[in-house]
């Protein structure tokens, strides 16, 4: 039998919100040394996924090539000094001749570019959708073939496809060969978009993605795009990133959620300046036990109203997850019976965010301050 790639969702930084057109060894490598010292990498964060614009163009030979301005010492020595701090290299392409950001793209060149990122060590490969035709058959086989390249390059490399939604890749992304497919364009640092025009907020990710719980497994992940804690409005190098910033409460529902809903993780602020408050984030390690867990069953939503999104998930212990999301804009009294989420017996309720448990109980009263959730996982008692 073929090993599953990508049992349990990726974790990592990406390049992409603060270096846009710039990612650079320089600036990677701290990031890398920062992801180690911060605790970022031993909290499960392996990856650095360099995204777009790191292309050089091709050599004589059509071989795909890093800036060496920007790399003067070419991706394999990156991957390289990744691996010997235990983490591993996510890459960037495009399936059209051209990236978003005009640099060189991979369409006819899958199985050389499969190759040439096979031999530099890369370990992930993140794969874009700009440039390329609006139907879905082109894209699932655009996808397939790099997903065949990729399998035949002689290495393990996850395939993330970023293919944002107007084609529906939960539909086939597996089938095709993918390990992770977005959601919705890209996340902006901000809770909600309700025009859906400037780019969409958390809150508009967590309830796209909470749809789709069925297409998700292990080895095949609903990608939420970014985790943006840490931005705090931080204007990037370009129009790639924008949004005000978000509240303490609204970073921490991103993690949470997206951690009930098995996206990858992959923080995207500067780790090397990162704050406690995006740090504690980040690094909640019985938060992140749930992302990881070896079930990888997506959570369902059991209630939806104008006021609350409940969560709930199985275990591979046996335990079950709850989360409680107040989507008001002022603080609500929660009263939450378990019968009433399908969980009929009495639990042991440990709080997520306090790492404390809170009592034996076959409910949760309590309150609730705007745009936070509150998680538990119950243990029957
Ligand atoms: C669009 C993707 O959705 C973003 O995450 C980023 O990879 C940019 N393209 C890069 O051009």
């Amino acid at each position: 039998q073929e090993k599953i790639l990508a049992s349990t969702p990726p974790m990592g930084w990406m390049s992409w919100n603060i270096m846009s057109e710039n990612p650079n060894e320089k600036d990677i490598k701290e990031m890398a040394d920062a992801m180690v010292s911060s605790g970022m990498v031993k909290a499960g964060y392996q990856y650095i996924f360099l995204d777009d614009c790191w292309q050089g163009g091709r050599d004589n030979k059509n071989n795909i090539i890093a800036d060496p301005r920007k790399f003067p010492s070419g991706i394999k020595a990156l991957a390289d000094y990744l691996h010997s701090k235990g983490m591993k290299l996510g890459i960037y392409s495009d399936a059209a001749p051209l990236t978003c950001g005009q640099y060189t793209a991979s369409l006819n060149f899958e199985q050389q570019d499969a190759k040439t990122f096979a031999s530099w060590g890369v370990d992930y490969l993140k794969y874009d959708y700009c440039n390329a035709p609006e139907d879905v058959e082109t894209a699932k086989k655009r996808y397939g073939t790099m997903a065949q390249a990729l399998r035949k390059s002689g290495r393990d490399i996850v395939f993330g496809i970023c293919e944002w939604g107007p084609r529906e890749p939960w539909n086939w992304g597996a089938q095709v060969g993918g390990q992770s497919w977005r959601t919705t364009y890209d996340i902006r640092d901000k809770w909600m978009d309700i025009e859906g025009k400037g780019g969409v907020g958390i809150y508009n990710v967590v309830d796209k993605t909470a749809g789709l719980a069925s297409f998700s497994g292990p080895g095949r992940w609903n990608d939420g795009d970014m985790l943006v804690a840490g931005l705090h409005g931080t204007k990037g190098p370009s129009s790639a990133f924008n949004g005000n910033g978000c509240t303490k409460a609204e970073y921490q529902s991103q993690m949470s959620l997206y951690s009930m809903l098995n996206s990858p993780l992959y923080a995207s602020c500067d780790i090397r300046k990162m704050d406690d408050e995006a740090k504690t984030i980040f690094t909640n390690i019985e938060i992140i036990a749930l992302n990881q867990d070896a079930l990888g069953k997506q959570a369902e939503r059991k209630i939806k109203t104008d006021i609350w999104d409940v969560f709930v998930r199985p275990l591979a212990n046996g335990d079950f997850a709850v989360a409680v999301l107040n989507k008001s804009s002022s603080t609500q009294n929660a009263k939450i019976n378990f019968a009433e989420l399908g969980l009929a017996d009495k639990y042991e309720i440990k709080d997520l965010w306090q790492h404390k448990i809170i009592g034996k109980n076959n409910k949760w009263n309590g309150e609730v301050t705007a745009h936070e959730t509150k998680v538990f996982r119950l243990k029957k008692v």
